[in-house]
This record gives C-alpha cells, structure tokens and sequence, in this order.
C-alpha cells in the first residue's frame, strides 16, 4: 500500500469527469487500499480517486467513531433521495474550510464491489452525505461549489495564497 498525494483547489485535475471502471484487478484492488491508507491517514472520512488524480470512479467513506467501517463503492450512481438535510461540509482538497451544505437525508445507491460484484446500499445522515459529498467529486465538482459566489472568491483566494506561501 502506499499514500497518495491529495489534489488541493483549485487544481484544475478536480474538474475532470471520472470514468466508469471496467477492468476489476489487482491494479483496482491495489488503488482501493491506496485510498483506504490515503483517507486515514489525512485523516477523513471519504475519499475519491478524482482527489488523488485518478481519474475513475472509486469513492472511499469510513464515518464510523472507531474507524473499523471501510466502505467502497465503484461505480456509484442514486436510485433514490429523500429528504433534505444540511450539514458542516469539509474537504481534503479544500483544506481549513468547513460551511454549510443541503443534500439528501437519505440516500439509496447502486455501486459495484472490488470484485465487480454490484450491490445496493443505503444510507442516512452524515453517511449519506459523505456518499453525495464523494460522488460529486466524481463529476467534477466540490462542496464549495454549493456556496454564493462571494464565499467561493473567498476561498479560492485564500488556498491560492496559502499554496504560494506553501511553495
Ligand atoms: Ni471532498
């Protein structure tokens, strides 16, 4: 296993549109133990390959206490929401920024094993929103994305800064 380095907005690699998996091998199953070490070693509690410049669709999530819950989905994709709830969002990619983001409650998903063997799954509150907050990333898109144009300008300026500074 090894670590991964974290992509940082506003890289622009976080834009792209992951692609589906189609091949279920060692080099899949070595890239989702890469994104276990990577997401808890950070620490976090959901990863997606798009955050570590791979560009397929693989989310990691582990939102239990004891960090004893791996969960990984391929090829995830909604069947079902419901509800509505809004909840403190943070990212690995946009780091010491933490706001408030509306999603689904409730979610029901159908995804893929490691061994290409599909599933469904649900899941509610903060698992459900970690699971939406991963699958955008899949597409492309951050948390900061939902915030008001004023707040995004913010941010972007604040990491640009911080990454000079970093080096
Ligand atoms: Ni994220």
């Amino acid at each position: 296993m090894a670590l991964r380095q974290i992509l940082h907005h506003p890289d622009p690699r976080l834009r792209q549109k992951a692609l589906a998996v189609t091949r279920f091998d060692a080099a899949l199953a070595s890239l989702v133990d890469d994104m276990f070490e990577t997401m808890y070693d950070a620490p976090g509690i959901g990863l997606a390959a798009t955050q570590i410049d791979v560009q397929q669709r693989v989310i990691v999530v582990d939102t239990s206490s004891d960090k004893q819950s791996p969960l990984c989905f391929i090829n995830p994709s909604i069947l079902e929401l419901r509800g509505v709830e809004e909840m403190e969002e943070g990212c690995l990619s946009v780091p010491g920024i933490f706001d408030y983001v509306e999603r689904a409650q409730w979610v029901r998903i159908a995804a893929v094993e490691r061994d290409g063997t599909p599933f469904e799954f649900e899941a509610d509150g903060l698992l459900a929103v970690c699971i939406q907050h991963e699958m955008d990333h899949l597409d492309g898109k951050l948390f900061v994305d939902y915030l008001s144009q004023l707040k995004q300008t913010r941010i972007r300026k604040k990491l640009e800064k911080e990454q000079r500074l970093a080096g």
